[in-house]
C-alpha cells in the first residue's frame, strides 16, 4: 500500500477512540446533568444535553474501543500497534483521546449557552469540531512526539487533512442514524 494511504488509515484509526465517545454518550446519556441544573446569567451553564452518565459512559466506551483496537493490532504489528505505539504509552493516550473529546464537547455546549443557543440547536463548525479540538488540546502538550509522528511528519499531514474533512461528513451521517434509532433528538 502506498505510504500516503497508510498514513491516512493510521490517522483515522487512532482517532476512533476520540470519535466514538460522542455517539456513545448519546446512547448512555441521561440522568443528572453535569451542571446540576444550575444557571449563569439566566442561562443554563451547560444544559440537559451534557450528563454525567454520558460523560463516563461515553468516555469509557472510547477507552474500551481503543483497547480492542490495540488487541487486534498486536499479532500484526507488535512494534507499533498500528499507531498506538505500545500498551504502556497507549492506555493514557486513550484516556486523553476519549475524555479529551468529551471535554471539548462540554466546552462547546458552554460556548453555545453563552451565545444564547438552547440545547440541541445547531452551531456549525462548533458542533463538528469541538471534540476534535478538545482531544488535540490534551494530546499535543502531553504526547507531542506521538502527535507529530502521526499527524505532521512525512505523509502524516495528509492524514490530518483527510481526518478533518472526513469528520463533518461522518458527524452528519452518524447523527442522522442516531436520530432514526431514537437516541438523538435532532438529526444534526
Ligand atoms: N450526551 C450526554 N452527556 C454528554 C454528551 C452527550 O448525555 N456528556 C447525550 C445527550 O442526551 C445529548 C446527546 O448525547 O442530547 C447528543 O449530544 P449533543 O449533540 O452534544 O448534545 P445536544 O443535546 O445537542 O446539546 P448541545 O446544544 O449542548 O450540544
Ligand atoms: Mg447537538
Amino acid at each position: 500500500m502506498s505510504d500516503v494511504v497508510t498514513s491516512i488509515l493510521t490517522a483515522v484509526w487512532v482517532f476512533i477512540p476520540a470519535m466514538l465517545p460522542n455517539s456513545a454518550a448519546a446512547i448512555f446519556g441521561g440522568g443528572k446533568p453535569i451542571d446540576l441544573g444550575k444557571t449563569w446569567k439566566g442561562r443554563r451553564i451547560l444544559g440537559d444535553g451534557k450528563t454525567w452518565r454520558g460523560l463516563f459512559g461515553g468516555g469509557l466506551a472510547g477507552v474500551f474501543i481503543g483497547l480492542a483496537q490495540m488487541a487486534v493490532s498486536l499479532p500484526f504489528d507488535p512494534e507499533n500497534l498500528w499507531g498506538f505505539a505500545s500498551f504502556s504509552a497507549g492506555i493514557f493516550l486513550l484516556f486523553l483521546l476519549s475524555f479529551g473529546s468529551l471535554f471539548g464537547d462540554v466546552v462547546g455546549s458552554l460556548i453555545k449557552r453563552r451565545m444564547g443557543l438552547e440545547r440541541g440547536t445547531k452551531a456549525p463548525l462548533l458542533d463538528q469540531y469541538d471534540f476534535v479540538i478538545g482531544a488535540f488540546l490534551l494530546i499535543t502538550p502531553l504526547y507531542w512526539t506521538w502527535f507529530r509522528n502521526i499527524y505532521l511528519d512525512g505523509n502524516g499531514i495528509f492524514g490530518l487533512v483527510f481526518l478533518l474533512l472526513l469528520i463533518p461528513a461522518l458527524h452528519r451521517s452518524i447523527n442522522i442514524l442516531g436520530y432514526k434509532m431514537g437516541v438523538k433528538k435532532e438529526p444534526w
